[in-house]
């Protein structure tokens, strides 16, 4: 018997259950972390979720780069502020107001940050699957980083990504090397509480949109469901049931 293949690659209902409510309950923390340590256990496992990511030609051209120390912290704090400040005056005036008024970041309230990078030269200059669309490396970070979001969530922590910066000024702050591109930055923590939706969708800046919208048929655009197709309506069945949940 071939002991490489997976004996059972049926997942349970309970499983299934378990794993839609960690995806839709996953959230973009910001204002709601508590100063608790996180147990290294914990953060062990979160990591690993992330390092079992898909990646381009099984490239694996992650990092982890934890940062605890507050002094790196104010540093990044200090740049992310810098950016922020720029950001607010690119919107239009009266949406200016309520940007300021968000919190983007949980940098300093968090106790650990974690950068996770990409590395454009892992395994070699051709590696498969990234022969011709060179961004492919980066979109294995990204991979990476949504593993480790949904995992921090079926722990119980939560997590924030903050991309207002500098990409230079942070590279310099974590003596990232030329070919190290640093995909995100994210804080991890436990919660006060977690959000029911999306806060940006809170306080009115965005809606997320109709699901049935933004599936297509054959071609970009193309919204006409081939004859006996049901996909639209079982879409909106899917959201009751994710409402419902
Ligand atoms: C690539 C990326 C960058 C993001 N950057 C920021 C950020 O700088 N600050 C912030 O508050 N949220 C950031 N977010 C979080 C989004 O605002 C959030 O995912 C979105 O509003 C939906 O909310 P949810 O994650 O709670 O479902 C980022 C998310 C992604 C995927």
């Amino acid at each position: 018997m071939n002991t490489d293949i997976q004996r059972n690659n049926l997942i349970s209902e309970g499983d299934r259950e378990s794993f839609y409510r960690v995806v839709f309950s996953r959230r973009d923390v910001r204002g709601q972390f508590l100063p608790d340590p996180v147990d290294e256990k914990v953060l062990a496992r979160i990591l690993q979720a992330a390092h079992h990511a898909p990646s381009v030609g099984f490239m694996q051209p992650w990092d982890f780069i934890i940062i605890e120390s507050e002094k790196i912290r104010r540093q990044i704090h200090n740049v992310f502020n810098q950016a922020h400040n720029e950001a607010a005056e690119m919107f239009e005036e009266e949406r200016k107001e309520t940007y300021k008024s968000l919190k983007l970041e949980g940098i300093m309230d968090a106790p650990v940050n974690i950068c996770i990078t990409c590395d454009r030269r892992r395994t070699g200059p051709v590696v498969i699957g990234r022969t011709h669309i060179r961004e492919m490396d980066i979109y294995s970070s990204v991979c990476a980083i949504q593993n480790f979001w949904l995992a921090a969530r079926a722990e119980g922590l939560g997590v924030g990504w903050v991309s207002i910066f500098h990409e230079d000024a942070l590279k310099n702050i974590l003596d990232l090397p030329e070919h190290i591109v640093p995909v995100g930055y994210l804080c991890l923590g436990h919660v006060k509480y977690f959000y029911d939706r999306p806060e940006l969708e809170l306080v009115g800046w965005q809606n997320r949109m109709p699901l049935e919208e933004l599936v297509y048929f054959d071609k970009w655009g193309n919204q006409e469901e081939p004859e006996g197709s049901s996909l639209k309506k079982e879409l909106k069945n899917a959201e009751k049931c994710f409402i419902e949940r």
